[in-house]
């Protein structure tokens, strides 16, 4: 009896904890959505085979920039999270870039592209941002930030003669957009990196386990750390699929975070709308795969995780973490790391002239 009765207390005390878990679960469901583990079709842009490795072999080309040494994969690295690892990358001459790279990683599920969105979607993103000419951008969006003119600093006929110099790019044309009597156009190359950049996503996040109901996937520390990041109110705005990417807001909402993370001459979403409300706010990043893309913030201004986040608690909410709850709350993040793209290098093929 006595046995009976502890093994039913034990039973009733599970049976809490896991219907808390599960009311716990309701809630974040309510805020985050797991990464599909397929890549999203892109609208008026349907995928093909022959697109999709045409986008690859894109994404990895240097011809596509002024002096042979840039393609997205060297400021957007597929082995370091899509990044590049360093303080504002070095672009073309060596200039630097006036912000921080972010990642290609999930980039598809952003609502904007860059950190002040003024790209709407990956394809735009190509076609009108980075290799467009840097001096017909500066006209047409206004602001010297307008376009980050260390990016890719091509003009677009110098690209497509570039291309057009590859017969096997020719033909490579010709088969991603079949019927089209001059593919070999520049909305195309926006098209066909656009495709690729969408199958750059990472499934599988324990978080995101835990999220679809394996209770397994996050340990006490990360729970602890999820509970502080919805409770401290970080979730407000970093949320739905990627964690971020779905808003902007003000760095400094409560307290400015001095201008080592924050320039005065960069107005961030500002330079965009000329709105002052949007004077300092950028895109709220995703935190998808945040402890591979270091160093933070859209200065690159600190390298350590920890920092980003004492730094992020005291300038939007005004608080001022434990150390114990900085663990914690670092612990969950980095269950967002998800299964990284496996990719299989696309050949380039050579110029016949
Ligand atoms: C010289 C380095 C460099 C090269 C080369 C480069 N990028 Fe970027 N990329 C950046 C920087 C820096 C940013 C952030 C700029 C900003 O927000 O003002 C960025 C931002 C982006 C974003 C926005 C991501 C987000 O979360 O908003 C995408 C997408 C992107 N780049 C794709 C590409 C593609 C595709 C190529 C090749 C066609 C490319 N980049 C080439 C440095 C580079
Ligand atoms: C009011 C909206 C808001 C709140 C609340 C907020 N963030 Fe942020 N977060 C942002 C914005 C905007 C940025 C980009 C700042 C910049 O560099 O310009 C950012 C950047 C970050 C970064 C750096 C990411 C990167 O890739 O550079 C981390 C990490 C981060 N936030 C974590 C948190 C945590 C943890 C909390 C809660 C303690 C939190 N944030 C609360 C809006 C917010």
């Amino acid at each position: 009896m006595r046995h009976y009765l502890i093994a039913s207390f034990f039973a009733l005390v599970s049976l809490g904890s896991a219907q808390a878990e599960d009311a716990f679960r309701d809630k974040a469901k309510g805020l985050f959505e797991p990464i599909p583990k397929t890549a999203p079709a892109l609208p008026d842009n349907p995928s093909t085979p022959e697109k999709l490795l045409l986008g690859k072999m894109l994404y990895f080309e240097p011809r596509l920039s002024d002096h042979r040494d840039l393609a997205c994969s060297t400021c957007h690295n597929l082995s370091m999270g899509g990044v590049d690892g360093g303080v504002l990358s070095g672009g073309h001459n060596a200039q630097l870039a006036g912000r921080e790279v972010q990642t290609v990683l999930n980039a598809v599920f952003n609502k904007s592209q860059y950190w002040d969105g003024r790209a709407t979607d990956l394809k735009d993103q190509v076609v009108n941002s980075v290799m467009a000419n840097p001096k017909a951008m500066l006209k047409t969006r206004g602001g010297p930030m307008a376009i980050n003119p260390a990016e890719l600093a091509a003009t677009k006929q110098h690209e497509i003669d570039q291309l057009k110099a590859v017969p096997q790019y020719v033909e490579a044309f010709k088969k991603a957009f079949p019927g089209e009597a001059d593919p070999l156009v520049y909305d195309n190359i926006g098209r066909a990196i656009a495709l690729f950049e969408a199958t750059l996503i990472t499934p599988d996040a324990p978080f995101d386990r835990w999220l679809t109901g394996d209770d397994a996937a996050l340990d006490e520390t990360q729970k602890a750390g999820l509970k502080l990041f919805v409770e401290k109110g970080c979730a407000t705005c970093h949320n739905g699929v990627n964690i971020g990417g779905a808003s902007y807001a003000k760095f400094g909402v409560v307290a400015n975070p001095g201008p080592e993370h924050l320039p005065s001459e960069d107005a961030g979403r500002y330079g965009v709308t000329k709105d002052n409300a949007d004077r300092y706010a950028f895109k709220v990043p995703s935190l998808r795969n945040v402890e591979l893309t270091a160093p933070y913030f859209h200065t690159g201004s600190t390298f350590d995780l920890r920092k980003a986040v004492t730094v992020m608690a005291e300038a939007q909410l005004g608080q001022k973490l434990s150390d114990d709850e900085t663990t914690k709350i670092v612990a969950f993040l980095k269950s967002l790391t998800g299964k990284q793209p496996e990719i299989v290098l696309p050949i380039l093929p050579p110029r016949d002239r």
